[in-house]
């Protein structure tokens, strides 16, 4: 099959997972690369109708072993008309559980062909200097492994005449999928005497949770607790003090220390 462009479709609050589709990306030596941030709030998906032209590279984290909620409904917004598909998920060096499986059954009901499927390794949300967990990842090592991933894509497309001979995309993951309902009442904090009001914090809220205006206020509701805001401020300002992620990142820190290797499937 001759592909020449891809777009890169993502649900990504602390970046990891962008990072990742993009050095997949790089590995196909495509020209021409486009971006489809579904991250914030109120993103359209436009030119719709071209995506039959090249290849989507469609990343999302992985919350409790599932999808993002926020991530599947933007995600089920878009329309795949045939076009071949490359699924990540990322997550913090626990575990995927469900989630490929969950992405690869709403891309194929979105009318995408998954073509290949890849897990790999961020640093979680919740890590700190005092509870690092899989901190500094994706490394140069996982950079490497993702652009190989694209190399191998694409000389594997290269050999496919139609999508229609290829058997079905086989992933890891049980259906009906595990149960996750994550964290209520909880949200990241503002210690007011470090802000700089600059607004960051507010601009990359994947739910708009945050106003700033002579206060700053997170409505801890429609907080999804990714720690974009905490990952984004320059000046310390913002934490996640809540006990029972504090706890949650202890756990994490001290029983997910062993590397883990990403996975693809193809
Ligand atoms: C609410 C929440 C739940 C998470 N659940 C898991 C999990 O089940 N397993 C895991 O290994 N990492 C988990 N993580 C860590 C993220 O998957 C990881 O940090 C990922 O790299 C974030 O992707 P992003 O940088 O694209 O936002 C969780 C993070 C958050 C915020």
């Amino acid at each position: 099959m001759d592909i020449n462009s891809a777009r890169l479709i993502y649900f990504s609050p602390t970046q990891t997972t962008r990072k990742i589709i993009e050095t997949i990306a790089h590995g196909l030596l495509f020209a021409e690369i486009e971006h489809v941030d579904l991250t914030r709030p109120g993103t359209t998906v436009q030119k719709q109708a071209e995506l039959h032209d090249g290849l989507a590279i469609i990343g999302a984290p992985v919350y409790g072993g599932r999808l993002p909620v926020e991530a599947v409904s933007r995600l089920r917004r878009l329309k795949g008309n045939g076009t071949p598909a490359v699924i990540v998920v990322v997550y913090g060096n626990r575990a995927f559980e469900d989630a490929l499986l969950e992405l690869r059954d709403l891309v194929l009901e979105a009318g995408f062909r998954p073509v290949a499927a890849g897990a790999f390794i961020g640093e979680h949300s919740y890590s700190t200097d005092a509870t690092p967990i899989a901190a500094g990842r994706p490394d140069a090592e996982d950079m490497r492994t993702a652009n190989e991933f694209g190399r191998m894509i694409r000389e594997r497309m290269k050999n496919t005449r139609s999508l229609d001979g290829m058997s079905p995309l086989q992933v890891p993951g049980n259906s009906p999928y595990k149960e996750w309902a994550g964290l209520s009442g909880v949200s990241s904090v503002v210690q007011e005497a470090l802000c700089a009001r600059c607004e960051r914090c507010a601009s990359v809220c994947p739910t708009a949770a945050i106003t700033v205006q002579d206060a700053v206020t997170t409505d801890e509701a429609v907080c999804i607790k990714c720690c974009a805001c905490v990952k984004t401020c320059s000046v310390g300002a913002r934490s996640m003090e809540d006990p029972r992620i504090r706890q949650a990142a202890e756990r994490l820190s001290e029983n997910f220390r062993e590397r883990k290797e990403p996975e693809m499937y193809v």
